[in-house]
Parts: C-alpha cells; structure tokens; sequence
C-alpha cells in the first residue's frame, strides 16, 4: 500500500538528498531504524528532506484517515498539580498563578456545548490534582459516558495505580494521554524533581495499554538538554510501546519556571519530527498541538500538512483558560469554544482537510 516514492514535478530540482531519501525509505518499509540513522536523520535534514518526509508522511495518513481531521474537546479541569516538572507553568511551586478546579456540573456543561459543536472525543486533562479521587473522577466519567454514550472519553491525568487506570476504564473511559517526556533516564532526571521517575511513567504506559485503552505517549521537542540522541531514543521508544497516540509538540518556556531563560523548541523540527512519526507508526492518531500553534500563526495547518490527523481546541470555560497555561504565550485563551470551533475548520479546510464529527478511533 505504501509504495516508494516517484519524484515529481512539484520537486524538480529541490531533490532530497540520496542518503537522507534512503534512510525515510527503509523507515518507512521497517517501521524502526537504528539509533545512529535517527541521529542522522535529524543532524542532517535540509529542507528537501523535510518536504520530502512530510509528502510521505501525508501520503501514508491519507491513505488510512483519508482527508479527515478528528477534533478532540480539550477540558482542563483542574490546575492544581501535586508534581514539581520543572519545565511546566502549573508546577506546585509556581505560586504566581490562581489555581482553580471545575465540578462535575460544569465539566458535563462544557460537554454538553461541545457535543452541540459537533466533537465526540472529550478530554479530561489535568495537573495530577489529589483532590480527584478515584471516586469523583469515577463519578464524572460516569455521568458523561451516559450522558453522551456515542462519544470518546480520554484521560490526560497523570501516573496513577494500574487498580485505578482498571477503574477508570471500567467507568467508560477509552482513551489515556501520558507523555513520556523524553525516553532517556538522565535527561528525564534534569527535567523532572527525583521523585519523579522515566521508569514509573513507562511502567504506567505499557500497563494503560494492557488493559485497553488506547494510548498515547509523547515528548515535548527542544526541551532544555535535548539533543538528537535523546529524540532518537524517544522515537525508538514510540516504535517499542506502539501506541495508539503520540503527542509531540515543541518546548515553550514559562516564566515562573528554571527554565524561563530556556529557548523554545522549532516549528522545523517539530514538523519533521511530526512526518518521521507518521512514516514509522502510519496508523497513529497524532495531533497537531496547540503549543505547535503557539509558536506560529500557521502552526496548526502545518502540523496536518506534515502528517498529523488530530486537532484538540479547548472546550474549558473561557474564565479559567488563562490559567491553565503551562506555557507562556498560549493561544486561544481569550476565545469561546465555538470561536475555536469554527476557526479550526477554516485553517483545516485552508489545506484541504476537513474536519469531521466523529469519535476519531484509532483505525488499527
Ligand atoms: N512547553 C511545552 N509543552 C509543555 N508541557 C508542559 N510544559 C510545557 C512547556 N513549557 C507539555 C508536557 C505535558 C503536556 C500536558 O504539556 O509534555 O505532558
Ligand atoms: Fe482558537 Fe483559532 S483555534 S481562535
């Protein structure tokens, strides 16, 4: 199905180079490279390449999405977080910022419009907030799986028990989001306090994906300390769990963080990064990010032209957006969620995606 690729003229002269076009090949036929390819890859990429990798990239997405773009109704729902990340705006040291939680009212009235605006996927995100037990968060999966029973209800709430991640699923729930960060343990240890662990994180993925969910793991792309040896180990380590997701998006630093001074990641390397993706793990649901919005105006229809398939506007109420920012510089948070709505289906449209109402499983 995914045969080589024949130059065309849309190419001309701007062809990849021959080495660069041969490692995307092999990528593509076996799914994985070594190591050392990986670093090439990404020491090496001119702009051929990249639009070389994006063309496959999207070729591979349309042949199993076809033109379609799923949208995800993204609810932050709580902004206290028990951890330290020393990379994230909502760490429990920042003490900047006025914390807030929705209710169970409000989060099912946020679905209620989203439902309206046509999104069957909701989003619970939030900081790792203890004050959710297993029981209210059981309660409120359980009022919207029956309140809304044709939609997909995801997780993105952190390292939890594998008893509760089984609780949650047996709730309703269908879908987890827990980046992994970075695949490398010293690198995870400069980004993370040291109760905090690479091993655990794994751990907790590959037992969500045990009991059925479908996962999605990630990293986040020019964080501090980062370097083509530790991507190259996250993309090995996206190829060993094949998950059903992957967040990627590029490091944005925040102000009340260590790592204000921090540059941010780049659009190139998050695009490319977005295509070696999609060529290795053609199936998975990807989604272009809204820090990937972040960083340029164009972000969005970018990340789709490069092979992502997933857009995620927020859905939270308009009074607490602003505080749920893990990084400066956000954008959408002075927008009503149909503001958002509309606006993603003309930047989706404007490339020639379009996007549909529909819970947007993973097509395995
Ligand atoms: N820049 C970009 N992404 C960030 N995240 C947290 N802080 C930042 C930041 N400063 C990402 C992390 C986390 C996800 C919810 O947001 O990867 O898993
Ligand atoms: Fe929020 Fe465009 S997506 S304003």
């Amino acid at each position: 199905m995914f045969g080589s690729f024949n130059s065309d003229a849309e190419f001309g002269r701007r062809e990849p180079g021959m080495k660069m076009q041969s490692l995307l090949e092999l990528l593509e036929r076996d799914g994985i490279l070594p190591e050392e390819a990986f670093v090439e890859l990404l020491s090496g990429r001119s702009k051929e390449d990249e639009a070389y990798a994006a063309k496959r990239a999207r070729e591979i997405g349309d042949c199993i999405y076809g033109k379609q773009i799923y949208i995800r109704g993204l609810i932050e729902f709580t902004n206290y977080c028990k951890n330290n990340c020393y990379y994230c705006g909502i760490q429990r040291e920042n003490s900047h910022i006025q914390r807030y939680r929705l209710g169970k009212e409000e989060i099912l009235l946020c679905c209620e419009e989203g439902y309206k605006l046509g999104f069957r996927t909701f989003v619970l995100q939030g900081g790792e907030d203890p004050y959710y037990t297993d029981e209210k968060m059981i309660d409120i999966i359980k009022a919207i799986r029956n309140n809304f029973p044709d939609c997909a209800i995801t997780l993105s709430i952190g390292e939890k028990s594998y008893d509760s991640y089984q609780r949650f699923y047996e709730a309703g729930a269908d879908r987890y989001l827990l980046r992994h960060e970075t695949a490398d343990v010293a690198h995870y240890q400069r980004l993370h306090p040291k109760e905090m662990s690479l091993e655990h994180r794994m751990d907790c993925l590959r037992q969500l994906k045990e009991i059925g969910f479908q996962t999605g793991c990630g990293f986040m792309v020019g964080s501090p300390f980062q370097t083509n040896k530790e991507l190259a180990k996250d993309l090995l380590f996206i190829h060993s769990l094949h998950p059903e997701m992957v967040g990627i998006g590029p490091f944005i630093p925040h102000k009340e963080t260590r790592f204000a001074k921090e540059k941010q990641g780049t659009l190139e390397q998050t695009l490319f990064l977005l295509s070696l993706i999609r060529i290795m793990e053609k199936n998975v649901l990807l989604p272009a990010t809204t820090a990937l919005a972040t960083i340029d105006p164009r972000g969005r229809e970018k990340g789709i032209l490069a092979g992502a398939n997933v857009v995620m506007p927020n859905l939270s109420p308009k009074a607490v957006r602003e505080k749920y920012a893990l990084y400066d510089g956000k954008v959408c948070t002075g927008e009503e969620a149909a503001e958002c709505r509309f606006c993603l289906e003309n930047r989706v449209r404007s490339v020639g995606y379009e996007v549909v109402v529909d819970r947007g499983d993973y097509k395995g």
